[in-house]
């Protein structure tokens, strides 16, 4: 059967590859500590549960309106004038299943063919693949470890054409734990005003933060008027599996991505936008909690990777990411790249991480090794997963072992 050209075009997230690979070896009876997962471990608070459980008894089991529920959508606006700092109303927001497919319809709505799309490299590989999907043109931003994964302003405006109709930011950031400073916000901004860009602000992470708070480039004069702010409750509230997000944006641009909404799931659960509704108007100490165990975590492991021969760790400021450059230790032990550091540790450490290549197409002039440690696990499983890791690495016969396995290794 003929499937759609188009369907060449859409990527994935590979991370769901490891998860379905680190399942494989555990069926195996392989014993795998999962740093690779990009969720809190922790599960929802009661208080959020039991919200969704009254919903139920009240039958919230029928469809509701494609925009999302509007005593919710009030909640939303209320939650995003305050801690943004800008005036919203509820028209201005749509409630989806999750963040992602803010990504998915505001690119839909925005993107023509051959416009050009500045996103972050490395980031979340859904930026990239819907870009291409919509026959939009991918451009990267480089994040670089030496501006603390911000980018350079040179090469921002370097990246900007006459043919660029977005530019994504996502601060705090998933793969590197960066927030980007409101300085590099503010030429964001000025770019975008100038050359009447959209700017796809993705803060899912924004109250998972540690010694500064992450600003949004919405903030800016004329720039709510061009700004989509991606949001939800997967991460703050450990909700991932009840798929509750939402965009912010001019109410216009809320008319078309509700008519995606109508098109394609019709609404957002209405028992789950009750719950995510009670999450945000409830106490919040569940969220602060979770934030303080990830900072001690965030501790623990970077001081472990830095105690790793090779390894080298900047302290993350925001989500729940370490990204150490793995350079020199791949260079020393003869692993080609990061994919093959990561093979390296889940086959022979029992330890699964994501190689940067799961966050974005190299580009020819990458000479730098980086992996991903999400920290979300508990303190005992961090420890031994670097106990893991440094052991696995010290033993250089073991990796001659592994690399005599592997057909294009370079030793
Ligand atoms: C940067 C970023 N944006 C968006 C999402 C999507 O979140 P959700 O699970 O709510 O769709 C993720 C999930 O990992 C993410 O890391």
């Amino acid at each position: 059967m003929k499937i759609a050209q188009r369907m060449n075009r859409l990527g994935t997230e590979t991370a769901f590859d490891v998860l379905t690979e680190v399942n494989a070896l555990r069926s195996q009876g392989r014993d795998i500590i999962s740093l690779a997962i990009g969720e809190p471990a922790c599960d929802t608070a009661d208080y959020i549960k039991q919200a969704a459980k009254d919903a139920l008894d009240l039958n919230m089991t029928h469809y509701g309106p494609s925009q999302g529920l509007p005593a919710f959508r009030e909640v939303i606006a209320k939650h995003v004038a305050e801690t943004r700092n800008i005036s919203v109303s509820p028209e201005e927001i749509v409630v989806v299943p999750g963040g992602k497919p803010v990504i998915f319809f505001s690119i839909l709505a925005c993107i023509e063919e051959g416009d050009e799309v500045v996103y972050p490299l490395p980031g979340y590989p859904i930026y990239e693949s819907m870009i291409r999907f919509a026959g939009g043109i991918a451009v990267p931003l480089r994040l670089r470890e030496e501006h603390g994964f911000s980018f350079d302003v040179r090469e921002l405006r370097k990246s900007v054409t006459d043919r660029t109709r977005m530019i994504i930011v996502n601060s705090p950031q998933n793969p590197t734990g960066g927030i980007i400073p409101k300085s590099d916000l503010h030429e964001i901004s000025e770019l975008a005003l100038h050359h009447d860009l959209w700017v796809l602000s993705d803060e899912i992470y924004r109250r998972i933060t540690y010694e500064t708070p992450a600003e949004s480039v919405s903030q800016f004069p004329g720039m709510k008027e061009r700004t989509i702010i991606l949001d939800g409750h997967s991460k703050t509230y450990a909700m991932t599996g009840w798929r509750v997000g939402y965009g912010v944006m001019p109410r216009a641009l809320a008319m078309h991505v509700t008519r995606l909404m109508t098109n394609s799931n019709s609404c957002t659960a209405t028992f789950s936008q009750h719950a995510a509704m009670v999450a945000m108007t409830g106490p919040q100490e569940s969220v602060t909690r979770m934030v303080a165990d990830f900072r001690r975590r965030r501790d623990l492991i970077v001081d472990g990777l830095n105690g790793i021969e090779g390894f080298s760790c900047r302290k993350p400021m925001g989500a729940f990411y370490a990204y150490p450059n793995v350079t020199n230790a791949c260079r020393t032990l003869g692993l080609k790249d990061s994919r093959m550091l990561q093979q390296y540790l889940l086959q022979e450490a029992g330890v699964a991480v994501l190689g940067q290549q799961c966050f974005g197409t190299r580009l020819p002039e990458d000479n730098q090794e980086y992996i991903r440690f999400s920290y979300v696990s508990s303190d005992e499983d961090i420890r031994e997963a670097l106990r893991r890791v440094k052991n696995s690495l010290s033993d250089s016969a073991h990796v001659s072992s592994f690399l005599a396995r592997q057909p294009q290794a370079v030793a």
